[in-house]
């Protein structure tokens, strides 16, 4: 897979691209990342990318040339365009299912004060990660892009993956780690009998009452 990344602030991407999974997948050859920066597409003698709006009103609006011009350049007949939009769909694990399977994603960031309309007719999808307003797409990219390059083949443990949070409409069980006890709390007794059967019923039964008290509304989404 092939992700490329259009932003005004590519070193916001330095960290988050060189540490842990990422940075595991990224150096492993799983997935191929790209920051660009949207400046370098701009036309404008003095590299402007955004101006005012038609019609007034407060703040700049990021102007569609560099965009368009980025999108031309990097473009394939694989590519899935994705832009990031506290107006877009709400993203979820089930969307991140469904981009592990696309062989190139360009990601747009929006900027705080606004793009111009235009922009929106290049995305395949617009996806928002909350609701919430971000100063930019920046961090929502990071949250896509982890998400999905996590779910390829080979990144982390498949276990990992199968049983986790939402894969079942369940939240997690659970864990514990050494010591046994730790300041006056105990790992449960079922946990140590060695007891598969026993450990896996204990596991379920502890998914599903975290999931009612939580997240009652997963659970109406399936039977279990
Ligand atoms: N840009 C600003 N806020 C955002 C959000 N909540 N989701 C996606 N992109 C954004």
């Amino acid at each position: 897979m092939k992700i490329d990344i259009l932003t005004l602030f590519p070193s916001m991407y330095d960290g988050f691209l060189n540490e842990s999974i990422i940075g595991r997948a990224i150096n492993d050859g799983k997935v191929e990342i790209k920051v660009h920066n949207i400046r370098d597409y701009s036309k404008d003698p003095h590299k402007k990318v955004d101006d005012y709006g038609y019609g007034g009103g407060a703040g700049m609006v990021l102007m569609p040339q560099p965009i368009f011009d980025a999108v031309d350049d990097i473009k394939t007949d694989d590519s899935y365009v994705i832009l990031m939009t506290p107006q877009g769909k709400k993203y979820s694990q089930a969307e991140a299912k469904k981009l592990k399977d696309k062989k190139h994603i360009i990601i747009i960031c929006g900027h705080y004060e606004g793009f111009d309309e235009r922009i929106r007719s290049l995305a395949d999808a617009e996806y928002s990660i909350g609701d919430y307003i971000l100063t930019g797409g920046e961090l929502a990219s990071m949250v896509i892009t982890d998400s999905v390059v996590r779910l390829i083949d080979g990144v982390i443990l498949k276990e990992s993956s199968e049983f986790e949070s939402f894969e079942n409409n369940l939240l997690d069980y659970p864990v514990y780690t050494h010591p046994e006890e730790f300041r006056g709390m105990k790992v449960p007794a079922v946990l140590l009998s060695g007891h598969h059967a026993n450990i896996a019923k204990w596991r379920h039964d502890e998914q599903v009452k975290r999931t009612e008290l939580r997240r009652p509304d997963l659970l109406e989404k399936e039977d279990h």
